[in-house]
Formats: structure tokens, C-alpha cells, sequence
């Protein structure tokens, strides 16, 4: 087994994220290092459990059937009713300052797991056991916690690094189809912004990683791990470069919003926001022509994708402006001047921003794709 050890930096620590094909048969030593709990809990989803929860159970060590916490992991729940639930479980479950929360999950449940950690009696140790793309890759690593409210996205919630994060492929079997394409979405776009050499590999290798071919995966996982690590450690608040893992999401969030959220798995939308992202550089001539056909070329054989909804892209626009990223109203991406980099540009025109909009749903057309 080949493991790769990746050290995150963070205001209350560094941490660990160790990944590879297998890791989570040998987590005896990993534990250890960690010191001793007074008891172990895990947070996870039944859907989750169901898939994985045997193997899992066996890897931490846990044996008594009351430490295992399900939640509902369904997008909706992540709220503060959940993190109710959780923690009055936790209550009755005897979990104290001393004890050790281990999330086993995806995105939801590790944002979810991890606000109640950060909250619970002030604060109680946290491992990441992330279950899917997207959690292996972006959102066991970087602190960010918490839930959503009736009024947003991700309102309430706190920084809280984990003490330690493993990162198994093999648990990505089990991953929906569209989950694993919606991974791979965020996967594209840290090659965008940060690594040339993996965009190649990616070009090359689509058809493996599609098929989750293991020697595809212990490539491709450990090396975004390393970079998000990277991104994070460098800007762990997001004051700065933290804001490049924005690139196409200023569109996908606008997607999202305009179709409230119901037709787009997330990465969809970050494949469609990364395309208009291309183009929309090229417009202000930042991106190169031949950037932005490879970069279409390559989001686009990660299969087919929701149709470009059929809304006015005055919607689309004002979406974009609500969007808590924007900085005083003004328009502000993150562009790509060549692949493998990337950088925030302020005050782009409207009128570009209107011209892409307009013209993404028949740039990217084919086959019925559009308008579905
Ligand atoms: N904290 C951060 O920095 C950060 C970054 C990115 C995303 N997020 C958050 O992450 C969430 C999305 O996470 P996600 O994309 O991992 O999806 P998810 O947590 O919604 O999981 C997707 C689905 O896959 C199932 N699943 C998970 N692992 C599985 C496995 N191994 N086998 C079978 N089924 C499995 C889940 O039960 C769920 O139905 C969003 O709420 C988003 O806001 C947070
Ligand atoms: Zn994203």
C-alpha cells in the first residue's frame, strides 16, 4: 500500500491527511499518535453506514453499537435541527470533553459533524473520514464547518481544523454515478488553477477515471489533496488565494440558485461554470483560445450534463450580484491566464458577463443536451 502523508497548517494546529488505496485498514497506528479519549463516537449517514458502515465499524475500532450517530444527509438537513439531534445524541450517548467525533461521510455529513464538534461542550476532537469525491478532496481539508439556514447556503458554522483526515479510494466504489462526476468536476478545476501537469494526465485518462480505476485514483486523489492542503495553508481565512477554488463556481452558484436548486448536482454546475469561466476570460482576454477549447473539451467528456437553464440571463446576472462573493456589488471571477493557473480579477464588465451568458447555452450545444 502506498500512503501519502499531506500536513495541513491551521491557526490551531497542523494536521494530518493521510490518503491512499487501503488506509483505512491500518488506522491503529494513525489513532494512536492522536493520544488518548475517553470514548469514541462516530457521526454518519444510514446511506453512508449501509454502503460502507461494515468495513468502517472494523477500521476505527469501534465496537460498542451506541457510538455510531446516523443523521440524515440529505442537503435539506443540513441544518440546525440536525446538529440538535446530533448533539442530544451525543448527550445520551455519555460524550465528553475527552471523547473523540470521527465524521464518515460526505460533504454533508463532515460540514455537519464538524459544526458540532467545534460546538459541542465548546469544542471536541475531530477526525474526517471523508466518504465521497468531493469530501476526499475539498471538504474534509480546510476547517470550514456548518449548516444552512431558510435564508442560504452554509450561514452559520466555524472554523475547525480536525486532528486528523483519512482519505481511502477504495470507499469511492460505492459512490452514485453522479456523485463520483460531480467530484470529478472540482477535481478539473484544481488542475485549472493549479496543476497543468494533472490537466494533461486528465486529457489522457478520462476513460480510467471514469471507471475508477485504482491506479487512476491513487493518482488523482493524494494529489488534490495537496492541493487544496496547499491552498488552505496559505490562506486558511480566505483573504486571498483561498478565493482561486472559486474558479467557475460565481456561474455554477448562479446556476443553482436560478433553478433552485433542483436540477444540478453541484459539480454539474461547476462544470457548466467552469466552461462559461473559460469563455468569459477569453472575452476580456485573459484566457487563450486554445485554453478555453481545452478546458471545454475536458469538462465535457466527464458525460452529459443538466441542460443551461431556460431562464432571462438577467436572472443569471442578478444572481451573480446577490452572491456573497461578489465584493461591493462589483463583478469579481476567478479567470485562468493559462492552465495550471489562476487569479481573481475585479470590475469585469457586465456587458462581457452578459455576452456569456447569452452565448454559453449555444456555445456548449449538442445532441439535446441544451435546454433538457
Ligand atoms: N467545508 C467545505 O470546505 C466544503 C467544500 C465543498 C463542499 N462542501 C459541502 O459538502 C456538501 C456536498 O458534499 P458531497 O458532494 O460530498 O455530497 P453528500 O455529502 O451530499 O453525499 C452525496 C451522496 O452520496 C452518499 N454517499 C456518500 N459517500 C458514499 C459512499 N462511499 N458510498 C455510497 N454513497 C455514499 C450520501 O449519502 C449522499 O446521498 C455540500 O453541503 C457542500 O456545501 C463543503
Ligand atoms: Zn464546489
Amino acid at each position: 500500500m502506498k500512503t501519502k502523508r499531506i500536513l495541513v497548517q491551521s491557526v490551531a494546529g497542523p494536521y494530518l491527511v493521510v490518503c491512499g488505496a487501503g488506509v483505512l485498514r491500518h488506522t491503529t497506528k494513525e489513532f494512536a499518535k492522536l493520544g488518548r479519549f475517553s470514548s469514541v463516537h462516530v457521526v454518519s449517514s444510514a446511506k453512508v453506514w449501509r454502503a460502507i458502515g461494515k468495513s468502517a465499524q472494523r477500521a476505527l475500532g469501534v465496537r460498542n453499537r451506541g457510538a455510531v450517530h446516523l443523521m440524515n444527509d440529505r442537503e435539506a438537513a443540513k441544518n440546525l435541527r440536525t446538529v440538535e439531534l446530533l448533539t442530544r445524541d451525543l448527550v445520551k450517548g455519555g460524550a465528553d470533553r475527552k471523547s473523540l467525533l470521527i465524521a464518515v461521510g460526505g460533504g454533508v455529513v463532515g460540514d455537519v459533524a464538524g459544526f458540532v464538534a467545534a460546538s459541542y461542550l465548546r469544542g471536541v476532537a475531530l477526525v474526517h473520514v471523508p466518504t465521497t469525491v468531493v469530501a476526499q478532496v475539498d471538504s474534509s481539508i480546510g476547517g470550514k464547518t456548518g449548516v444552512n439556514l431558510p435564508e442560504g447556503k452554509n450561514l452559520v458554522g466555524a472554523f475547525y481544523p480536525p486532528r486528523l483526515v483519512l482519505s481511502d479510494p477504495e470507499v469511492l466504489r460505492t459512490l452514485p454515478e453522479r456523485e463520483f462526476r460531480g467530484g470529478l468536476a472540482e477535481i478539473i478545476k484544481h488542475a485549472v488553477i493549479a496543476d497543468a501537469e494533472m490537466f494533461a494526465y486528465l486529457e489522457k485518462n478520462m476513460e480510467k477515471v471514469k471507471r475508477r480505476y485504482r491506479a487512476a485514483l491513487d493518482y488523482l486523489i493524494p494529489r488534490n489533496v495537496a492541493i487544496k492542503a496547499r491552498v488552505v495553508t496559505q490562506d486558511e481565512r480566505e483573504s486571498g488565494l483561498r478565493e482561486i477554488l472559486n474558479f467557475g463556481h460565481t456561474f455554477a452558484h448562479a446556476l443553482e440558485s436560478v433553478t433552485h436548486y433542483k436540477r444540478y448536482q453541484h459539480g454539474e454546475a461547476v462544470a457548466w461554470g467552469m466552461m462559461a469561466a473559460a469563455l468569459l476570460g477569453h472575452e476580456i482576454g485573459v484566457t487563450r483560445a486554445d485554453d478555453v477549447s481545452r478546458i471545454v473539451s475536458l469538462v465535457r467528456r466527464m458525460g452529459p450534463l443538466p441542460g443551461w437553464p431556460r431562464v432571462p440571463a438577467g436572472a443569471l446576472l442578478e444572481a451573480m450580484r446577490s452572491d456573497k462573493k461578489t465584493r461591493d456589488g462589483k463583478l469579481r471571477f476567478v479567470l485562468t491566464p493559462r492552465i495550471g493557473k489562476a487569479a481573481s480579477y475585479d470590475g469585469i464588465p457586465l456587458a462581457a458577463v452578459e455576452r456569456v451568458v447569452c452565448f454559453a447555452p449555444h456555445f456548449f450545444c449538442d445532441s439535446g443536451q441544451v435546454n433538457a
